[in-house]
């Protein structure tokens, strides 16, 4: 292989699928390599380097804001952009290429040169169209009917419908420049996913406020940014019933979506520009 181009390197265990470590070396590759794509144990896939951050690193250097306080938010005209980005690659991705990426999440979506958003990491996708009983995706970003560390394998769920739920807890991210739910221990005032599950069952109205409004107190937050059909766009992804989530057509023919940029303007541009240049979060 002969390229000047930045390469990004990944080296999965040929045997553990689910275990792989999927973590890339960054190289530049300047001269012939014998890159045989096999080497013992390990296999290895390459792919064009991207430049930039992923979102979730974007979305940190906006909330750590060199440390400052209040954290930087992203403009509206900004968030409408990545959602709309995101669902437009899930809309390719199940139905021209029939799959599923199986761990959407900020995490894995990165930034290219010309700051379109591109899903990576499809180290958990699937056939978009299929019943299975095997974990996949991250726990944040999980379904209530995905088996977890603490449920056995043994029920089918759709995996379509699990990752229209990971759509929802990314677009919320997007939005809140937060994940939807704290975790068990966590002591303020915000759901866990499970106490959210159980409330949404029996009264929607309430959760719906108590959800959101503990969400723009957690970040002093006073004025209401998203108007009430933006909020239960994201809502209603995340039901924890699969079969009442909207499906992605709907998703994508919502006002949230359909008013958004479809190309990055100048504006946009420059705003991903700004938030990229904002130093990261201490490790
Ligand atoms: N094409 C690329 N160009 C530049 N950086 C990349 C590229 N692909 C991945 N990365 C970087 O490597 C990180 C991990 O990549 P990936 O999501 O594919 O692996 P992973 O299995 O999730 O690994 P980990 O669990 O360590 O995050 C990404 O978050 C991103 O920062
Ligand atoms: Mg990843």
């Amino acid at each position: 292989m002969l390229t000047e181009s930045p390469f990004t390197i990944k080296h999965l265990e040929s045997a553990a699928r689910s275990q792989s470590p999927r973590v890339p070396m960054t190289c530049t590759i300047k001269r012939s390599l014998p890159v045989e794509m096999w080497f013992g144990n390990y296999s290895y896939l390459m792919f064009p380097m991207l430049p930039n951050d992923t979102l979730l690193a974007l979305l940190m250097r906006a909330n750590y804001n060199k440390g400052l306080r209040p954290r930087r938010k992203l403009s509206i005209t900004l968030q409408k952009y990545l959602c709309r980005q995101i669902v437009e690659a899930l809309i390719y991705l199940h139905q021209v290429d029939k799959i599923a990426h199986g761990d959407v999440k900020p995490d894995n979506t990165m930034i290219t040169h010309d700051y379109r958003l591109v899903l990576i990491d499809f180290g958990h996708s699937e056939k978009v169209k299929q019943l299975i009983k095997h974990r996949i995706g991250t726990p944040a970003y999980r379904g209530p009917e995905v088996p977890d560390e603490t449920r056995d394998e043994n029920e089918y769920y759709a995996v379509e419908r699990a990752e229209l739920y990971a759509l929802g807890c990314t677009l919320f991210t997007i939005m809140f420049q937060n994940i939807p739910f704290k975790n068990e221990g966590e002591k303020d005032k915000r759901f866990t996913a499970k106490a959210f599950h159980d409330a949404y069952k029996m009264n929607l109205a309430d959760t719906y406020q108590q959800f959101y409004q503990t969400h723009y107190t957690y970040f002093n937050q006073t004025e209401e940014v998203h108007s009430h059909d933006e909020l239960s766009l994201v809502m209603s992804l995340l039901h924890p019933n699969p079969i009442l989530r909207p499906r992605l057509n709907e998703v994508y023919s919502h006002p949230w979506i359909q008013s958004a940029s479809e190309v990055p303007t100048q504006k946009i541009i420059e705003e991903m520009k700004d938030l990229i240049k904002l130093p990261s979060p201490p490790e």
